[in-house]
């Protein structure tokens, strides 16, 4: 089979793009005010993330770098729900954030597919989970195996995938759910190179369709470029925000963007910002 088949309606793609006003006059989807996050570790309280202020807007793509230990899963976690932040405040829709919700669906680096369900099952469990009749899971579920490109995979366990094709299940997955937010925690750092970059493409042509708010967290400033609408870019620990960078490549973006100079040139100006 050929793992690129993931479907584009490129028509629909320029539809939608044409209709979104810049992200900046959309509405606040996430507002992030003054957050800070700490640990209790064993010689005491280490501060992960420090007065960190933040609005992400209604369907945007944000993307926060930073290197490893800066705080990113602890703040996508807060996001999230997952824990609570030492002091301020997230809220969504203007409704604080204290607990997980499916409206808020996440993706991890390490698989969240089960090992025990065919990829089928996968696609179905949080479909169930949310009481969706059999013919509309089924739908759903047929739609994403479609738009993934795993529909002669539908039946086998993810330990017979590789790992490209069990993170296209685990993005599915996500995706399926029709989420407002997409929380993404380096979702390809563990991917080759070659089935990452593939990936990248899939998932933006993906999103283009569905366009909600993209929350996604990476160490990779090339992978940050090319996805995003706007980069965040994170101090070390505790995590600050540096600088925040307009994006300003067009969509729909192919492979090739990474090579023009314009793109290296802005991720040869952040990389050397992301390392002083
Ligand atoms: N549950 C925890 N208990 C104590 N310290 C933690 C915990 N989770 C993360 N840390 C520490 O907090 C810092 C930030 O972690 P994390 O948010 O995972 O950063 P990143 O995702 O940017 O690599 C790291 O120094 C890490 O060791
Ligand atoms: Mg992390």
């Amino acid at each position: 089979m050929t793992l690129t088949r993931v479907h584009t309606d490129q028509k629909l793609v320029s539809q939608v793009e044409s209709q979104l006003p810049a992200p900046s006059d959309r509405a606040v989807k996430i507002r992030i005010a003054h957050l800070s996050a700490t640990y209790q570790q064993a010689r005491g309280y280490l501060s992960v993330i420090e007065d960190l202020s933040l609005d992400i807007y209604e369907r945007e793509f944000l993307c926060i770098v930073g290197e490893s230990g800066c705080g990113k899963t602890t703040l996508l976690n807060i996001v999230a729900g997952l824990i609570a932040p030492a002091s301020g405040e997230v809220h969504m829709d203007g409704q604080p954030i204290r607990a997980p919700g499916p409206e808020r669906a996440m993706v991890f680096q390490e698989d969240a597919v089960f090992p025990w369900y065919t990829v089928r099952q996968n696609l179905e469990y949080g479909l169930k989970i949310a009481r969706l009749s059999q013919a509309r899971r089924d739908e759903i579920v047929d739609r994403y195996l479609r738009l993934v490109g795993l529909e002669e995979f539908q039946h086998a366990y993810p330990r017979e995938l590789s790992g490209g094709m069990r993170k296209r299940v685990d993005v599915a997955r996500a995706m399926a759910l029709d989420p407002q937010v997409l929380l993404m925690d380096e979702p390809f750092a563990a991917l080759d190179v070659l089935t990452k970059e593939r990936l990248q493409v899939e998932f933006l042509n993906l999103w283009s369709t569905a366009r909600m708010t993209v929350l996604f967290v990476t160490h990779d400033l090339e992978e940050a470029l090319f996805l995003a609408d706007r980069v965040v870019v994170m101090s070390s620990r505790p995590g600050r925000i540096r600088r925040i960078v307009n994006v300003p490549f067009p969509r729909p973006r192919s492979a090739e963007l990474k090579t023009e100079p314009a793109f290296q040139e802005l991720r040869r100006e952040l990389t050397h910002e992301l390392g002083s």
